[in-house]
């Protein structure tokens, strides 16, 4: 079952019905300030950090869910009829509805007796504030008098303290509204700089600015006193809850069509002229005042959402296919992409499952999320990179978190997360192979943010190896720590407190718990490393790499070979993991994705064997789920995977952050149709038609799908910001359709389902344009062995870089 249609030619996902299984999100803002939108105006927006500079309320787990929002009530003054144009909160019942999300953009259309409403939310570009564009049209043949109320909640800017110290913020709310404008200036008068405004480019017939006035006394947002009654109080907030609300009065001739703009935004004044006149205690509104009349004029955000359509149209020019399949295109080119990008820009913190206040940006999160999005802004990924490896420890390991906001290490979470350095070259070869910006290398980075301690950025990748080299196991396979990708497979932990944090809590000493895991990604990461230094005309160094991912394969195949598949770890105890020896967890995704992806096992039958492993034990119509069989009761030496019921989460949904791996891996062993197979199985645009299933949003990857032991088998959790999102794309572009940027140029190498006949492609490379046309017959298997290059025979599959400015015909014929 469906709730609305994709338009591919718009760019824009179609609800047709408020009420979807879950609240469909959207992003808003592509910078600094960044806000969530559902698809009934539910949401909220901040500056920079979720947390810190929440600029608007949210109610995460209520009832009835997703409330808080950017709300509009529209008032039939001569019947006195109200409700919402976007659904929420009145819940009226429409006569039409109607909810585009788009780009950074939403908008939602409605119509109600006669009054249609379209409201249009964006965030311009370079600007620290969100527009919403009302029109209202007059449809009835009678004139209309209107009245339009805003309304929003403003959040005294640390969301946690917000939603927890009472006793201090019932008294310190503090507003102004001056010549018409909201200003919510919480803190202010103290050690804040900033304040939030809440702007409408019409004269008000009112305003309210304390919650309680605005709705009445034990009333909600879906019948406000102010709304019912038509008129406004003008309150001004003292403590207690600080809200924006306008009232605006429209009178509407038949087929008449008005437009109504509100400004929130977000203003920080130098610290030396915060109030006018100095000394007085009133905002300083000389620099804010330009900007929000600029955005109250209508030429002003026609202008500016064309900017933003036209940004993404760029950003997404990079990589254009044409494929025999629908869903492939349309997440290729439009909404897998865009994912990377909100996840680039948003890592965990803010979404329906994460609640602004948790976490910080993980290391190995942020290094696996730039494979997604490193073609798209090569600038920023290179920040991105420099300010992740500066939070490195000088032992060459890694803080699991930093805050996005210091930039530094969280103290809270630690370290000893093994796999997390060895990501980091994994993201440096990504970034070097785009460019072919080789200077980053030399960059001067320190450890652990101190000053003093820079190394060329290249000795950090030097240092991220060695730092699994110095925790080798008794196999010679890697020390785990305290959990490898898998954050819930804790083999050192032996927790039996409640509420006890599985990733924190102080870990037993003296184990010899080993990763399997962490050994594939060694070898693969030591091969990457191996290949920079080559480049960096370091041979020896490079024979030395080789020569260690070698040895970790070596004893991959002696240690790790459970004779049909590639074990998971040995525990604390040095007894087995995923191994058949087990009553449960006998196969995990993880080590065969990984294993075949460092290249091990594929010449000698074992990276087919593994294969049929996981297509006969852990392959399912929803996607291929993590281990088997799922564990039914805690144990103690596996740690949190053990505590989540089965078929959830870690212990055996489908985990989808891995399946792109099994894609690869298949791509690398020639079978197309496999890794084809998997790629729709959890392409969210195929599992459109189970909307009622799948529950979550059809355009944008959810980290699970629960697997065939939960009652709820193939129901999606935790969509948005998911490293399932970068992995996907790297795996259907990058793979399967072959089109794979290396350090000495761009490789065309697609492994196709059989059915396929070509595709083509456009992709934009260190700036040239390459023009790719693929060509093979229907029935066919094969890999490229030429590529003919603007007319030239090349042998090979990689294309050097072309001049920058250039457009390069690329053919390639399978078969
Ligand atoms: C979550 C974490 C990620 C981890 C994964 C598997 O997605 O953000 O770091 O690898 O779970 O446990
Ligand atoms: C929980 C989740 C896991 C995540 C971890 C760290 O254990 O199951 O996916 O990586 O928390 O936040």
């Amino acid at each position: 079952m469906r709730y609305g249609y994709f338009s591919d030619e718009e760019r824009e996902y179609v609800i047709n019905r408020p009420d979807t299984p879950l609240p469909w999100l959207n992003y808003l803002g592509t910078d600094s300030y960044f806000g969530i939108i559902s698809n009934t105006a539910g949401g909220y927006s901040f500056y920079r950090d979720a947390r810190l500079r929440r600029l608007t309320r949210y109610r995460y787990n209520n009832v009835p869910s997703d409330f808080g929002g950017r709300y509009l009530y529209l008032r039939d003054d001569a019947s006195g009829a109200y409700w919402s144009p976007t659904w929420q909160p009145t819940q009226s019942e429409l006569d039409h509805y109607e909810c585009r999300h788009g780009l950074s953009y939403t908008r939602i259309t409605s119509a109600y007796q006669g009054v249609r409403a379209e409201t249009l939310y964006f965030v311009p570009l370079g600007e620290t504030l969100e527009v919403w564009r009302l029109r209202v049209t007059n449809e009835r043949t009678t004139p209309l008098d209107l009245s339009v109320f805003s309304s929003v909640e403003f959040c005294l800017w640390d969301a946690l303290d917000d939603a927890s110290n009472f006793q201090r913020n019932y008294s310190i709310g503090q507003v102004e509204v001056v010549d018409d404008v909201i200003y919510h200036k919480t803190e202010y008068r103290e050690r804040r700089d900033h304040f939030a405004y809440f702007a409408c480019s019409e004269p008000l017939a009112g305003f309210d600015t304390q919650r309680e006035s605005f709705l009445g006394p034990y009333r909600g947002f879906d019948r406000p006193i102010v709304v019912e009654q038509g008129a406004s109080n003008r309150s001004i907030a003292h403590g207690w809850a600080p809200h924006g609300s306008h009232h605006v009065k429209v009178s509407l001739a038949p087929g008449e069509t008005r437009e109504v703009i509100f400004v929130l935004g977000y203003w920080e004044n130098p610290r030396d002229a915060k109030f006018d006149p100095p000394g007085s205690q009133t905002i300083n509104k000389t620099l804010v005042r330009p900007v929000i009349d600029r955005w109250r004029r209508p030429e002003v955000v026609a202008e500016g959402f064309q900017q933003l359509r036209d940004y993404w149209s760029s950003l997404l020019s990079v990589v254009q296919v044409n494929t025999p399949d629908t869903d492939t295109d349309r997440m290729v080119n439009i909404w897998n992409p865009y994912q990377c990008l909100v996840t680039f820009n948003l890592s965990r913190s803010a979404s329906g499952y994460e609640s602004g206040i948790g976490r910080g940006m993980g290391f190995r999160d942020t290094t696996q999320d730039l494979l997604g999005f490193v073609h798209m802004v090569p600038e920023r990924s290179r920040e991105r990179l420099l300010d992740v490896a500066a939070t490195q420890l000088p032992t060459g390991g890694a803080y699991h978190q930093y805050q996005p906001f210091t930039k530094r290490g969280n103290d809270g979470i630690g370290s000893g997360f093994n796999d997390d350095p060895l990501w980091l070259i994994m993201a440096v070869a990504a970034y070097l192979k785009e460019t072919g910006d080789w200077s980053v290398l030399d960059e001067p980075v320190p450890y652990d943010n101190t000053p003093g301690t820079e190394t060329p950025l290249y000795e950090h990748l030097q240092r991220s190896l060695k730092y699994t080299l110095d925790r080798l196991g008794p196999h010679g396979l890697p020390l785990i720590g305290r959990a490898d990708w898998n954050d819930c497979l804790n083999l050192n932990c032996f927790s039996e407190t409640p509420g006890e944090p599985f990733q924190t809590t102080a870990n037993r000493e003296g184990g010899v718990a080993e990763s399997v895991f962490i050994a594939g990604l060694f070898v693969l990461a030591a091969k990457e490393l191996a290949g920079i230094a080559q480049a960096r005309s370091r041979p020896e160094e490079a024979a030395g790499y080789r020569a260690e991912a070698e040895k970790m394969t070596g004893a991959i195949t002696e240690h790790a070979w459970d004779g049909a598949w590639v074990r998971r770890a040995y525990d604390y105890f040095g007894n087995l993991i995923g191994s058949s020896e087990n009553d449960e967890g006998q196969i995990f995704i993880e080590p065969q994705g990984m294993c075949i992806m460092a290249g091990v096992g594929l010449e000698d039958g074992m990276a087919t064997r593994a294969l049929a492993s996981v297509r006969e034990r852990l392959a399912t119509e929803h996607g291929i789920v993590l281990q088997q069989p799922a564990y039914s009761r805690y144990y103690v030496e596996l740690g949190e995977i053990s505590s989540y019921p089965p078929g959830y989460k870690e212990n055996a949904s489908v985990f989808c952050h891995t399946n792109p791996w099994i894609m690869v891996a298949e791509a690398m062993a020639n079978h197309g149709d496999e890794a084809f197979h998997y790629y729709k199985l959890i392409n969210p645009s195929a599992r459109e038609a189970i909307s009622e299933i799948h529950r979550c949003e059809p355009y944008v990857y959810a980290q699970t799908i629960a697997g065939k032991d939960a009652p709820t088998f193939g129901e999606a959790k935790n969509s948005w910001l998911t490293g399932t999102a970068a992995w996907n794309l790297v795996a259907i572009s990058q793979w399967i359709l072959g089109i794979r940027p290396d350090f000495d140029g761009l490789v065309v190498d697609p492994v196709l389902p059989s059915a396929w006949e070509g595709f083509t492609a456009t992709r934009r490379f260190r700036g040239a344009t390459y023009e790719i046309t693929v060509r093979k017959p229907a029935g066919v298997r094969g890999r490229v062995d030429h590529l003919v290059v603007d007319g030239v025979r090349t042998e090979g599959n990689l294309i050097p870089p072309a001049p920058p400015g250039s457009t390069v015909r690329v053919e390639a014929t399978i078969g």
